[in-house]
């Protein structure tokens, strides 16, 4: 048995880092065999196809066929796992509809070529941005495919999230949980340490003890740098996050084939849970349990933290209201 992953934009930064690192077995394991399709435009098919001869040429034991395509049907023919990671980006004077409209015209189609090649258990991952809204318009798209198949990745704001309280608390990251990402992937998103846990136990006593007044320290110091930690990435690196968003792909991408232990975050089409209208894809708290990502219900949200919360799924439902205004929903 070898699962089919699909990337697409695979010519491109994001998935010259992900190529390798799911070759080498980093997404599925050490006894799963990988076939890939990178799937391209025909501007991006050269690097692709250069990606695909250094593939071949790490003689990756795992790695059993390799696939370059920039026809949809080809990229997404029997694919279990789709990495939507191409998208159009903000180009200079490009008003927010124009990009919403651009990445519509892109994520729509790979919606319906998905329903008509993928595998019928096909999972979807939407790295491009608006990550969001571009899941929502490929899931919209997909008919036949529940709407639960399609998430986006808000895990790189979690581990962003993470990171920073692990450095501000002294203490190893993999020790700090349950910091979830709500809303969008976006600069409204909302990093929540309020359940924060390390080594098990609440963050809340440690995290005072150093910072004083919390609330505070949130509004003004942690918050934005989690949300602008991409523009920081920019900044400091001269190009946008590469090696870290792929990074967080895998992570969403294997807990969700394999299970957590605990929270993390996702994208994914809400139900309703939390206030948040029903078809959104909205980020919550969620845990993968029988290979399905289920949003933790039932936790405490105080008025602080729901403002912040209604700000981003109402940037969400903006964006929604202007693809449907395009004819994309
Ligand atoms: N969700 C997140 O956390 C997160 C984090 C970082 C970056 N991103 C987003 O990921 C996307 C990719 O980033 P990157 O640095 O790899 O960009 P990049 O410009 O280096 O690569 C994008 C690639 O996508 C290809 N492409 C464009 N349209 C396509 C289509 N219709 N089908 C297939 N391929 C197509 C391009 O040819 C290019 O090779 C961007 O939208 C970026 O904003 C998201």
């Amino acid at each position: 048995m070898s699962t089919t992953i699909t990337i697409t934009g695979a010519g491109g930064q994001i998935g010259y880092a992900l190529l390798f690192r799911i070759a080498a077995g980093d997404l599925l394991g050490p006894d799963e065999k990988v076939r890939l399709r990178l799937l391209e435009i025909p501007q991006g098919i050269g690097a692709a196809e250069g990606a695909a001869l250094e593939l071949q040429d790490g003689a990756f034991g795992l790695l059993e066929h390799v696939e370059v395509s920039d026809d949809a049907a080809v990229g997404f023919d029997g694919c279990d796992l789709a990495l939507l990671v191409g998208a159009r980006p903000r180009g200079p004077g490009m008003e927010r509809g124009d990009l919403l409209a651009a990445n519509g015209g892109i994520f729509g189609p790979q919606g319906a070529a998905i329903a008509a090649n993928a595998s019928p258990d096909v999972r979807v991952t939407v790295v491009g941005n608006p990550a969001n809204t571009n899941a929502l318009i490929a899931a919209a798209s997909a008919d036949g495919v529940p709407s639960s198949r399609f998430t986006a990745l808000t895990r790189l704001d979690e581990n962003r999230a993470r990171a920073q309280l692990a450095q501000t608390l002294a203490v190893p990251v993999d020790t700090v949980r349950r910091v979830p990402i709500w809303g969008n992937h976006s600069a409204t998103q909302f990093p929540d340490v309020s359940h924060a846990t390390v080594a098990g136990r609440p963050a809340s006593e440690a995290l005072e003890a150093i910072v004083g007044d919390v609330p505070a320290w949130l509004d003004s110091t942690f918050i934005p740098r989690v949300a602008k930690r991409g523009a920081e990435i920019i900044e400091v690196r001269g190009s946008s996050s590469v090696a870290s968003a792929a990074s967080a792909t895998l992570d969403h991408v294997r807990d969700w084939v394999h299970g957590t232990d605990d929270w993390t975050s996702a994208g994914v089409v809400s139900q309703g849970q939390y206030g948040v209208p029903e078809g959104l894809v909205c980020s919550f708290p969620v845990q993968s349990i029988d290979g399905e990502w289920q949003v933790v219900e039932g936790l405490e949200v105080s008025d602080w933290a729901r403002q912040r919360i209604e700000a981003s799924v109402a940037e969400l439902v903006e964006e929604r209201d202007a693809v449907t205004a395009l004819g994309l929903l």
